[in-house]
């Protein structure tokens, strides 16, 4: 059975929910899903598709449009390259062959590079080029690295409809079009910022500066629910890429036999007793997805780790690669943990996160299960935190 949704009398939905994927990039956890949200634009004297959809879900688009009677496309607007909605495009192409596929340069580089389709289908379009659809007009806008270098946005005026590709996107599976309960909605949409669009927080200023100034009622997403009420999204994507920290320390940690996790607990309390908002996450078991929405805020990361093999977990040195190339705006960074004969655990962590602009606070490393000592200088180290916090003026 198809399922396609009416947005306005010429604008429909006719995507796929894709309920129970639960990776995406072998690497990224989905527990709420996704969707790829394709869209169908009705002119007076063309049609266009905005987006495919990833390609274990390509029978469910082609039944939406075959559902819609759709027996011939204009234009295919594939507004970014990678496969979960440009997977599909080659058999888009196979089965709608007078459609012109239309593309920035650089993602028409890539649907090539990748085999997605041959470069003669395929029309370039520079910033603010616009299609004429007839009574619709579709305008293009470049909004590179949100995430890779090659998305556009499409601007509808007639309908005041902005669709922005990934950027303000979300993983989750609904079955609301619309984001109607916005508590949950941005939830995923800040995980999904954290994982995908943190790295480029310049850029993202930018593309909010960019359509500030378009006249829409609606931003249509490639991912999640369609946002009626756009402020919400934006205010929410403001703050997030702004240069604004919170009263907040992150702790990830591993812990082998008890003595890190000793120090963790200590310290944990330590930060509360000072009035700093903590959360831990034990990476043994930890979803990185939650990880990467903590940082999004974060004033301090303090990674905790236990000393194996002369160094430090390897559990540890991947939430610090992690964290090295999601590039949150975290300003103090320290490393507290225990050995048993030596290593260079602390040098290791520290090594691993040169895209950080952060200051590196005392480390606190205790050798075998942690001394009165040594739970003196967490202390230490929560008082230094503090500090740094009010110097901020978030404490
Ligand atoms: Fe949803 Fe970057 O693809």
């Amino acid at each position: 059975m198809a399922l396609v949704r009416e947005i306005t009398p010429s604008v429909i939905w006719v995507g796929a929910i894709d309920w129970d994927r639960r990776l995406f990039d072998a690497l990224i956890p989905l527990p709420n899903g996704t969707s790829y949200n394709s869209y169908l634009i009705r002119g007076s004297q063309g049609t266009a598709l905005i987006d495919a959809v990833d390609i274990t879900k390509m029978d469910v688009l082609i039944g939406n449009l075959n559902a819609l009677g759709i027996k011939k496309l204009d234009y295919i607007i594939s507004q970014h390259a990678e496969q979960d909605h440009s997977g599909g495009i080659q058999k888009l192409a196979k089965l709608y062959p007078k459609a012109t596929i239309v593309a920035s340069g650089k993602c028409k580089e890539l649907l090539v590079a990748f085999n997605l389709v041959s470069e003669d289908r395929v029309m370039e379009v520079v910033d603010s080029q616009k299609i004429s659809l007839g009574d619709k007009t579709l305008e293009f806008i470049h909004a590179p690295w949100v995430h890779w270098p090659d998305t556009i946005f499409t601007n509808l005026p007639e309908e005041k409809i902005l669709f922005t590709c990934d950027f303000l996107g979300s993983h989750l599976a609904t079955s609301d079009l619309y984001a109607m309960d916005e508590a949950t909605v941005c939830e995923s949409a800040k995980r999904y910022y954290a994982e995908i669009m943190m790295p480029f927080r310049q850029n993202i200023r930018k593309h909010l500066d960019r359509i500030k100034d378009l006249r829409f009622d609606l931003i249509a997403p490639s991912h999640g629910p369609l946002y009626s009420h756009p402020n919400f999204i934006l205010e929410a994507y403001r703050d997030w890429s702004s240069e604004n920290v919170k009263n907040q320390l992150i702790l990830p940690y591993v812990s082998m036999h008890g003595a890190t996790k000793a120090m963790v607990d200590y310290f944990v309390d330590a930060a509360i007793a000072r009035g700093i908002s903590v959360r831990q996450f034990d990476l043994a078991r930890t979803d990185i997805g939650e990880l990467a929405e903590a940082l999004v805020d974060a004033a301090t990361l303090v990674i905790g780790s236990s000393t194996v093999l002369a160094g430090a977990h390897p559990l540890a040195l991947y939430a610090a690669i992690l964290t090295n190339a999601l590039r949150p705006k975290t300003k103090f960074v320290s490393v507290i943990g225990s050995y048993g004969w030596g290593g260079k655990m602390v040098e290791q962590i520290a090594g691993t996160i040169p895209n950080l602009k952060v200051q590196l606070l005392n480390p606190v490393v205790a050798k075998g299960y942690p001394k009165a000592s040594d739970f003196q200088a967490l202390d230490r180290l929560a008082d230094e935190i503090l500090a740094m916090h009010k110097e901020l003026k978030i404490a």
